[in-house]
């Protein structure tokens, strides 16, 4: 039997952390081959995705997304070894400072936007110029957030994965007639993991009329927003970025799908 991704090339930015790593694992099982991408070394997502998939060997570039000449310069490296990947799912992510916007830092305010936008726009023009030269069709998935709705204490983090969805619907429409959609996924509280623990203590740690002082308190109260009463997996991620890379989703593009179990 086929596997559905089998022959393309998949390149996943933020490769060593949750979602990332996840995510790729479930592509590579899919047959793809995998391009891992972070600032730091992702050799336990290779190892993973070599188990998963021991045909295509994947490979693993460590570049910072905010950095364009880098990000330009690892995607003419892989041209030039003949490498062209087809897929992307463009992930890197920062959340930021926890604080009222009152007192959001500015450094950090640009810091978040930096990465979470600047980053996921330059690897997807990267990515589509790429794609472009050799005249082949390919699939983007940016990671988003339920938080483009205007979570508390997340200024910059709320405003970057709206900005997200916008660039998102922006360049489906720019890159249409050349056979490239892109879509995005917004996941709400996704657990466990860094940014679940992250975000529970920050949110404790921060004063607001929204969230109690402790961790215990935090995680109820956030749980008690979702309507199916539980955080996401990351697999409930991963299956939702599966889909809209694979060509099951053919004719869905600029589309947000939220894996929130319900919460806006
Ligand atoms: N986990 C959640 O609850 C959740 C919810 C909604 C959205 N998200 C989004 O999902 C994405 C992945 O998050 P995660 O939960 O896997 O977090 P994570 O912290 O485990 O992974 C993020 C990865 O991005 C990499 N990265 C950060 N800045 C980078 C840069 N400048 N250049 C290259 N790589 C960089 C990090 O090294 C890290 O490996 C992020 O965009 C995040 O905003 C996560």
């Amino acid at each position: 039997m086929t596997l559905p991704l089998a022959g393309r090339t998949a390149l996943v930015t933020g490769a060593a952390g949750d979602i990332g790593r996840t995510t790729a694992v479930r592509l590579a099982s899919s047959g793809a081959r995998l391009v891992l991408a972070d600032l730091v070394d992702a050799a336990e997502t290779a190892e993973l995705c070599r188990e998963a998939n021991d045909v295509a060997e994947p490979i693993s570039l460590q570049f910072d997304v905010t950095d364009e000449a880098a990000v330009e310069a690892a995607f003419d490296g892989l041209a030039a070894d003949g490498v062209v990947a087809d897929l992307l799912f463009n992930n890197a992510g920062y959340q930021g400072t926890f604080t009222n916007v009152a007192d959001y830092p500015s450094a950090d305010f640009r810091r978040v936007l930096d990465i979470n936008v600047t980053g996921v726009f330059n690897v997807l023009k990267s990515f589509a110029n790429a794609l472009i030269a050799v005249g082949r069709p390919g699939a983007v998935v940016n990671t988003a957030s339920m938080a483009h709705g205007g979570a508390p204490n997340m200024a910059a983090y709320s405003a970057s994965k709206a900005a997200v969805i916008a660039l998102t619907k922006t360049a489906a429409k720019d890159l249409a007639d050349k056979s490239i959609r892109v879509n995005s996924v917004s996941p709400a509280f996704i657990g466990p993991g860094m940014m679940w623990d992250r975000q529970v203590e920050l949110q404790a740690a921060t004063p607001s009329q929204y969230f109690g002082d402790d961790v215990e308190t935090v995680a109820e109260q956030m749980i008690s927003a979702v309507p199916m009463r539980r955080y996401g997996s990351l697999d409930e991620v991963a299956s939702a970025v599966h889909f809209l890379l694979s060509d099951e989703s053919s004719y869905i593009t600029a589309f947000d799908i939220e894996v929130s179990g319900g919460a806006v």
